[in-house]
């Protein structure tokens, strides 16, 4: 139906005749001339129309979607449009047809625009949002992305191999979507929370490297980086060791990384233990894009002993974070904010110090003396200026709350530049953790392989054995995570035990995994991105949902369809179920 995409034409073409289609993204009615701004998914083209020969024009709204032949022509250099690529020329109409009206639209399309929809209104039309150039652009990024991707994990031999999306409940850390069953009475599906046990399957298949950008399924509370549904750029490989997996994947990821980003200068990914992480900067998770990191603060340091105010009974430690050059940023009311954000995230206490060059400033009663200043000016390297923090409390609660507050600080200061980026692995994770009901949790999932020398603590102390697990992050958020698997039968029966786990439960939940494990497995490993977040950071935006074409809302609602959605007893009567809520 067209000669030439939108974004295509150039001074060279004047002269030519064209056949054009797309969306009228602004008319401008100057009534002897209507110009309009021809918009599809490549570029604008701007369209001059006569409506004394083509009377339609003057009716022309935005958003129609209209046919126009022409002809091209110069614009005079000193009009040059330098807003679009196009805008050396314009066409000249000879006719134009209306393929579809728009209806009154909810909010603008074209850039420019000073209102902006609410999150409801861009939800409920998204197919509208769509057109908006920012979030097409972040659209298109994945694409992108995808394809990079797919190029290099086929590059390194990777097989694409899809897993089965109706799957069977088990306990791999969130809650899961259940689909019953129609024909099999009583039972249910799960849906993936991963295609964990599927890959590790195809490694004892033999199939060696296995990728796939795979939708994966979690009933979890949502927020600006969680969605019910989200897409994992899963793989594992087999004969490898951890060093071998984080070779490998942080090689894929410098090369996309290298054709994404023109000016991107591939630096080795920094590497932390998860104990190092948390000491240093409270999180498993840090965002290494400014320092503000967490000293230990001991008796030592205070030459006259600790003041009073810093000492409670029941948490004797302190932590300190120095920020550089603030001290005239941090009202009183400031301070309050930050003392809140640390309570509500378990810390006891929050002092703080401003470094004067005279006589510090500090919520701590009594002050602090001139020769504890000379310590902690040592200390910490501290200059006029800067800010002391000093949390209380107990670890490892108080190291986390001072991480939230290390946060909130980089971006008070704005040290958090979104287009800087930081990588960094994460390893030697503890195998297990206490969940919020006080029971023994895997913290990664329970195929994640004991370090070699913890195997022994496995039955004794298991809080204390450390896995063979990874996380890969990038700017403080969690992009990929994966471990080396258990391979042998008797260690993951080990764990499924240490898990509480009975061997009824066992037998039903895993049976099939301990019984393929004993036919032949090799040594195997991977990860799995949250592509999602990826393309998020990597587009500079802060929430997934812009780089989603049809996300869900917080409560887990798709807005323009309306789902979930209740379902007449006639319906739900084939599935062998009963609703307890009536439908409206
Ligand atoms: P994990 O549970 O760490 O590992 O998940 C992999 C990555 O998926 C992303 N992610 C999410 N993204 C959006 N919305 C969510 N609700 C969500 N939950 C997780 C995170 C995370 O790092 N089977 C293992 C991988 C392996 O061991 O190889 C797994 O799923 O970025």
């Amino acid at each position: 139906m067209r000669s030439h995409r939108l974004h295509s034409l150039r001074r060279q073409d004047v002269g030519k005749t064209v056949e054009l289609n797309g969306w009228a993204n602004k008319v401008r009615n100057l009534g002897k001339m209507v110009f309009v701004d021809l918009r599809d998914r490549w570029g604008i083209t701007q369209v001059v129309l006569d409506p004394a020969t083509i009377p339609i024009a003057s009716q022309l709204r935005a958003e129609w979607v209209i046919a126009i032949s022409g002809e091209v022509i110069a614009r005079p250099t000193n009009m040059v449009r330098k807003d679009i690529a196009t805008g050396e020329i314009e066409v000249s109409a000879t006719t134009c047809q209306v393929i579809s009206e728009a209806a009154e639209l909810p909010f603008p399309i074209a850039d420019g625009s000073k209102i902006e929809p609410s999150d409801t209104t861009r939800f409920t039309y998204r197919y509208l949002d769509l057109r908006r150039a920012k979030l097409k652009e972040n659209i298109i990024a994945r694409s992108t992305l995808t394809r990079l991707f797919r190029q290099e994990f086929e590059n390194h031999d990777f097989l694409d191999i899809e897993t089965p999306m109706l799957y069977k409940s088990t306990p791999e850390g969130a809650q899961e979507f259940i689909v019953p069953s129609r024909v099999q009475a009583g039972n249910f599906y799960a849906l993936p929370q991963s295609p964990q046990v599927f890959k590790q399957l195809l490694m004892i298949a033999g199939f060696d490297r296995y990728y796939q950008i795979v939708k994966t399924f979690r009933d979890e509370d949502l927020r600006a980086d969680r969605q019910p549904e989200f897409t994992q750029i899963d793989c594992e490989m087999s004969f490898v060791d951890q060093e071998q997996v984080l070779e490998t994947i942080e090689a894929i990821v410098q090369k996309v990384l290298q054709q994404y980003l023109p000016d991107y200068q591939p630096t080795p990914f920094m590497r932390l233990t998860y104990d190092d992480a948390m000491q240093h900067y409270g999180s498993d998770k840090p965002d290494l894009r400014y320092d503000l990191r967490l000293h230990r603060l001991d008796a030592k340091d205070f030459v006259d002993g600790i003041p009073d105010a810093l000492v409670a009974e029941e948490a004797g430690e302190l932590v300190v974070i120095a920020a550089r050059s603030c001290a005239e940023k941090y009202s009183r009311k400031r301070l309050d904010a930050l003392q809140s954000l640390f309570m509500q995230a378990g810390g006891k206490r929050l002092a703080w110090c401003k470094v004067l060059a005279d006589e510090w400033k500090t919520s701590i009663r009594g002050g602090i003396s001139a020769a504890t200043q000379a310590v902690l000016r040592t200390k910490l390297a501290l200059q006029t200026g800067d800010m002391l923090f000093i949390g209380l409390g107990a670890s490892p609660v108080l190291l986390t709350a001072m991480g939230t507050v290390r946060q909130h600080l980089a971006v008070e200061l704005e040290l958090t530049d979104p287009s800087q980026f930081k990588w960094a692995w994460i390893t030697d994770f503890p195998l297990f953790e206490r969940n919020d009901a006080g029971e023994l949790a895997s913290m990664h999932h329970p195929f994640t392989m004991p370090r070699e020398q913890d195997l022994p603590l496995l039955g004794v102390q298991p809080l204390e054995a450390k896995a063979q697990a990874h996380d890969l992050v990038l700017n403080g958020v969690e992009v990929a995570g994966g471990s080396i698997r258990i391979h042998r039968p008797d260690v993951q029966a080990q764990v499924f035990t240490a898990l509480g786990l009975s061997q009824q439960e066992i037998d039903s939940k895993f049976g099939f995994l301990l019984q393929a494990l004993r036919y032949g497995t090799p040594p195997h490993g991977g990860i799995a991105f949250g592509f999602d977040r990826l393309v998020m950071l990597l587009t500079g935006n802060s929430s997934i949902r812009e780089v989603i074409a049809f996300p869900k809302t917080y409560k887990g609602t798709c807005l323009m369809t309306s789902s979930p959605s209740p379902l007449a007893q006639e319906l739900l009567a084939p599935y062998h179920i009963k609703s307890l809520v009536k439908p409206p």
